[in-house]
């Protein structure tokens, strides 16, 4: 198989790289960090064991346990765009028992194996690179100068004469080789394309408009309205068999088209057979589950929709455990998947949720509150911080936004505060306070181009004193 992973290669991606990573975007949280670090270096140990070992070794799944807003989910975000194997994020309290009118925990396999195939892709793509390009260039000089001679002559012509007309004096040999022999409008032809091969090489042709055919899918839309939103993707396939495919005829221009037949071509290239395959065999061996907001899945009281939160849980343990599901692409083991579950565990305990579920993640891991040093932090250091969003989205109205270090040291004090007086929703009162802080700014940003706006500890009290004072309104709106 070849290696699909990330082009660093999974092998530079060590437990320790992997929290350096994650520290660019995550403060604190160490623990988890970690924890989640080595279960994905796992995934490539084992790789590197011997099939008969390999077969022994199964992940330890996760639980990651922690109040509401720090940093849980944007753990697995994170995680998923830097280990380069098939990952998806899913909400626990997404599916329904099966049987039940939703969608089934199964459907997040197919979401798995439909993530490896886009990576597999990938990987081709990079390998296939040069060829589909050169094939793409033929079919664009095929479109361009009409068939080659005694297959559609009229076309040519037509085509062959248009260039001599924009190309004025030089086009003679073409011009006069249509009337003769074969031999003499083979070789003119030849020429034609050779000449318009360097043209279309130099970027000269782009905005020549070529006609081409293409496959049009049957719309999607339609089955939505027949099976609503939660229509079985695989029904959906299986109806895409029967229905026609029909093709049209599409006009564009040279560098629009470039796109649509370079596609064409990759596909082309493409043995979907081997892509399931390849797919199947990475989901199972590397795939990482992210299955957020898990003690949702706890029924309280036995009654109404919580009796179908129990059957998820019951649902998710063979999943967990190890079965085979059934997908469009194949049949997928799931013994190997790693699975890393999160909630904030504030009404219920992991203990209540099913014995047997709590056993398969044997690996628990909890985030710890945050503190005002750490929304300080939170504010400054992430290359994305919110104040450097809000920063450069007043950019676009040409007004400045300058945050001083007593004026993010003031907001993370408000911050902690107002967890600890009314509600404690973590970071994301960062994003409440930040908003109400930069509202006059943010409203009126377009008539003051050119602004400088400091916002330090006086400006952020300014904007905040009179919410701060009344217990009740900040409650409400911070
Ligand atoms: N430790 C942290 N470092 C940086 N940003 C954080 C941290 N914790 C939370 N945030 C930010 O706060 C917001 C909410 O965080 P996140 O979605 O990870 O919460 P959560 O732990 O999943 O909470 P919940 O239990 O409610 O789902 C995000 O915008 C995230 O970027
Ligand atoms: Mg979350």
């Amino acid at each position: 198989m070849t290696n699909p992973v990330s082009p660093s290669g999974p092998a530079d991606l060590t437990p320790a790289r992997i929290v350096q990573l994650l520290d660019q975007y995550i403060i604190g949280q160490t623990a988890a960090k970690r924890s989640v670090a080595v279960a994905v270096r796992n995934r490539w140990r084992r790789q590197q064991l011997n099939e008969e070992l390999r077969q022994e070794v199964n992940p330890k799944n996760i639980l990651m346990i922690g109040p509401t807003g720090v940093g849980k989910t944007e753990i697995a975000r994170r995680l998923a765009k830097i280990t380069g194997a098939p990952f998806i994020k899913v909400e626990a309290t997404k599916f329904t028992e099966v049987g039940y009118y939703g969608r089934d925990v199964e459907s997040m396999i197919r979401e798995l194996v439909e993530n490896a195939i886009v990576l597999v892709k990938k990987e081709l793509q990079i390998q296939n690179e040069a060829t589909a390009t050169q094939r793409c260039e033929e079919r664009l000089l095929d479109l361009l100068c009409g068939p080659p001679p005694h297959s559609a002559h009229s076309q040519r012509t037509e085509l062959a004469s248009d260039m001599s007309a924009d190309e004025s004096n030089d086009d003679g040999a073409t011009e006069s080789g249509m009337e003769s022999a074969k031999s003499i409008e083979t070789d003119s032809y030849a020429k034609l394309r050779s000449k318009m091969h360097s043209k279309l090489r130099a970027g000269q042709l782009e905005e020549r408009v070529v006609e081409f055919r293409i496959e049009q899918k049957s719309s999607p839309m339609m089955f939505g309205a027949l099976g609503g939103d939660h229509m079985d993707r695989d029904m959906q396939s299986m109806l895409e068999k029967f229905m026609p495919k029909s093709s049209k005829t599409k006009k564009a221009l040279v560098k629009d088209a470039r796109k649509v037949l370079f596609e064409q071509e990759f596909e082309k290239l493409l043995d979907e057979d081997q892509v399931n395959s390849q797919a199947i065999a990475l989901a199972e061996n590397l795939g990482i589950i992210f299955l957020d907001e898990i003690d949702k899945l706890v029924a309280s009281e036995g009654k109404g929709a919580d009796v179908s939160r129990q059957g998820v849980q019951r649902d998710l343990l063979p999943l967990v455990e190890g079965t085979i599901v059934n997908t469009r692409y194949g049949q997928v083991r799931t013994d190997h998947i790693l699975f890393v579950a999160a909630g904030a565990f504030h009404k219920h305990q992991p203990s209540d949720l099913m014995p047997e579920l709590q056993g398969r993640f044997p690996i628990r891991v909890e985030l710890s509150n945050l503190i005002e040093d750490d929304y300080v932090r939170i504010l400054s250091e992430p290359s994305s911080s919110l104040t450097r969003q809000y920063a450069a989205l007043l950019e676009t109205e040409g007004v400045r936004l300058d945050f001083t270090a007593d004026g993010i040291r003031q907001i993370a004090r408000h911050a902690f505060q107002l967890n600890q007086t009314t509600q404690n929703i973590g970071a994301r009162r960062l994003h409440t306070l930040l908003e109400r802080i930069l509202e006059e700014i943010s409203f009126t940003a377009p008539d003051h181009q050119g602004r400088i706006t400091t916002v330090d500890a006086a400006y952020v009290d300014a904007r905040l004193k009179d919410l701060l004072a009344d217990q009740d309104l900040s409650r409400f709106i911070l």
